[in-house]
């Protein structure tokens, strides 16, 4: 089944704690917008981020865009207050909680639990805010499956920095390659986390690239989950947002066979009276794998306007 879901080919951190990022982040192309008071927020700025959030989805033009707010993980003190705040603030116009740090389901739970308890007493349909889980540690990651399974968990985002150091990795490079490593440093941990998501119809998320002014090193990155099946990628600086978009959409060629093989299977399919389960389309052989594969490329071609 091809999963689709809000758009999130390019998902955008905006520091809850800069009014005029908060600002200028609603004219940009990105499908998600993200405003921070985790890590992009120091301790003293926390309180004043939540009224900015609050205000800046309150008042701001997101046109379209997918809204959320990351909140602070549940190591902290700030999350009850973050995940308040915010919600009895501008719950009305808050498509998305990112949860940071998830260690287990019963993290997520808590979450669905808060959130269920604020809709109610808003007046707001039960179920309507999404969770977005950051898996940025080795416990995560283990229980990834788990933390898939909420109803609630739209999600699951990869946290590279925070996921390299919490296994000791070697590498200051967050989102790249190790020059010291013959391969893809992230690969195991990309299909851990796409496997939890698509065993429950979620979406699969990419994360931050750090060098934010070689967007060429940016694409060769996001192209690599790209290939593997994940849906969008964080952007950290506006020069990243619409390699994001093309990355994550097919590219023309591929979303036009695509379209090709759904049309040519149901014609021929059709013409022999549900008799031929393969058939040729000029010199390649399709079947039903071969329908639902351009199903997923024509479904993510469609989400992207093509
Ligand atoms: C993002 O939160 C990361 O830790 O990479
Ligand atoms: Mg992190």
């Amino acid at each position: 089944m091809a999963v689709v879901g809000r758009p999130r080919r390019s998902c955008l951190a905006v520091p809850g704690s800069s009014v005029k990022m908060l600002g200028k982040a609603q004219g940009l192309p990105a499908d998600q917008v993200f405003l921070d008071l985790e890590d992009a927020v120091a301790p003293l700025a926390k309180a004043d981020a939540r009224k900015n959030v609050v205000a800046a989805l309150n008042e701001g033009d997101w046109a379209g865009k997918t809204r959320a707010v990351r909140v602070n993980d549940l190591t902290t003190p700030w999350t009850y207050r973050d995940v308040i705040d915010v919600v009895e603030g501008a719950g009305a116009n808050l498509d998305c909680v990112m949860l940071p740090k998830v260690q287990d389901a019963v993290q997520v739970q808590w979450l669905d639990l808060t959130l269920t308890q604020l809709e109610k007493t808003l007046g707001l349909q039960v179920g309507r805010i999404g969770i977005e889980a950051q898996i940025e540690n080795a416990a995560g990651l283990v229980n990834v499956d788990a933390i898939a399974a909420s109803p609630r968990v739209e999600t699951i985002v990869f946290g590279p920095a925070d996921f390299m150091a919490s296994i000791n990795m070697r590498s200051l490079a967050v989102g790249g390659l190790i020059p010291d490593y013959p391969g893809d440093p992230y690969h195991y941990i990309l299909m851990r986390i796409l496997m939890a998501a698509r065993m429950h119809d979620k979406q699969a998320i990419d994360g931050p690239f750090l060098q934010i002014r070689d967007v060429d090193a940016f694409r060769e990155a996001a192209k690599r989950s790209a290939a593997l099946g994940f849906d969008g990628k964080w952007v950290l600086h506006p020069g990243q947002i619409d390699a994001a978009n093309e990355v994550y959409s097919p590219d023309q060629a591929d979303y036009d066979h695509a379209e090709l093989i759904l049309d040519a299977y149901e014609h021929y399919t059709s013409a022999a009276g549900g008799m031929l389960g393969a058939v040729m389309l000029g010199d390649e052989m399709i079947d039903e794998a071969s329908r639902k594969m351009a199903l997923v490329i024509a479904a993510k071609g469609r989400a992207a306007g093509m």
